[in-house]
């Protein structure tokens, strides 16, 4: 009996070596030890024995049984470690490995001019108004001193959606739009945003472009405020030395009408052939408000007069970073719109 005894702990020990999950050692555990485990059954066999070798069998029985359960128990704390250990390599993360780079986008330029003009003009105490894109034949034209069927509406081809609606082929309605919630009071604002054109789309046009218009009404506003303006704007927007000329021009909302020409940055104004030889840019259009847009929007042009100016966003950018085909904007190229990210 006693060999049966030592044949249990080497049966159990070799067990033992091979099991490697928690389960399978509980399985085993109850195998050994259990009510009716191995050991119980050897021990079942205790009342033939003569009372000295009960003794003797007795006391070997409980190291026999201490020690496994202390095997048991050991086995147990190792398995948990080495799970443990598993799930903390998995886990690891080497904080040495150099990191992901991802790449940022950038502000398109033609943004970027428009923030540019939005932190010069309120600068000057402009406020930026917006207006929506889908605008109202009366506001967009009938407002603005263009009635159904004036000869002028032939300057800007128009994308009707119906009769009364089109898309804006100018910012000047938000002129209109703001004029009409000030109930003739004083206004100062810049309105950017996207304009329409039944264009052909070729290196200098675009079905689709963007204009910043400006509006000034108070009391005494001149002609001179509106070149002060603008020559501010030119030698912000491009260089101090910039000069500007206002040549008389037609606009239906503006009386008198002029467009305006920055010098030319290429040859200083000696002439060039980005100038064609001229010396100067034309860069917008402006004028001081027709007194018929004036009281058709509730003001008195007794009382109230100033100016307005519409800047081709696109024109301006073209000029300050050089390039020759405005469809560069619209084609969403990213070699070309990379070179005009802040972090490259
Ligand atoms: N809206 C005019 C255009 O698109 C530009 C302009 C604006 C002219 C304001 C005069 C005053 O052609």
């Amino acid at each position: 009996m006693l060999s049966k005894l030592e044949n249990v702990l080497n049966d159990a020990e070799l067990d033992l070596a091979k099991v490697n999950d928690l389960n399978a050692l509980v399985q085993l555990k109850a195998n050994y030890l259990g009510k009716k485990g191995v050991l119980a059954s050897v021990m079942s066999n205790m009342r033939d024995l003569t009372v000295e070798q009960r003794k003797e069998i007795g006391m070997r029985t409980n190291v026999i049984k201490n020690s496994l359960e202390e095997k048991f128990e050991a086995k147990k704390n190792q398995i948990e470690e080495a799970i443990i250990n598993q799930k903390l390599q998995n886990e690891t993360i080497d904080v040495t490995l150099p990191g992901v780079d991802f790449s940022i986008g950038g502000i398109h330029p033609l943004n970027q001019t428009i923030m540019e003009l939005e932190d010069l003009y309120i600068g000057m105490g402009y406020t930026v108004a917006e207006g929506p894109e889908i605008e109202t034949d009366e506001n967009c034209f009938e407002k603005l001193n263009l009635p159904k069927g004036h000869p002028a509406r032939d300057m800007q081809d128009t994308f009707y959606i119906n009769p009364e609606l089109l898309l804006r082929s100018q910012t000047s309605p938000v002129q209109v739009r703001t004029m009409m919630e000030n109930d003739g009071k004083p206004i100062k604002i810049i309105c950017p945003g996207k304009v329409y054109r039944r264009d052909a789309d070729d290196a200098t046009h675009s079905h689709q472009f963007m204009q910043c218009e400006g509006l000034v009404l108070g009391k005494n506003i001149t002609m001179a405020d509106l070149k002060g303006a603008l020559l501010e704007m030119a030698q912000k927007m491009f260089d101090k030395d910039r000069q500007i000329r206002l040549r008389p021009s037609f606009f239906p909302f503006t009386e008198p009408s002029v467009e305006v020409d920055v010098s030319c940055g290429m040859c200083g104004g000696k002439g060039c052939s980005t100038c064609k030889g001229t010396g100067w840019i034309e860069v917008l259009g402006a004028g001081m408000v027709n007194d018929n847009v004036l009281r058709m929007s509730g003001y008195d042009p007794a009382e109230i007069q100033g100016y307005a100016f519409g800047i081709g966003v696109e024109r301006i950018t073209m000029l300050k970073h050089r390039i020759d085909d405005i469809r560069n904007f619209y084609t969403n190229d990213v070699r070309f719109l990379n070179q005009f990210k802040e972090v490259k």
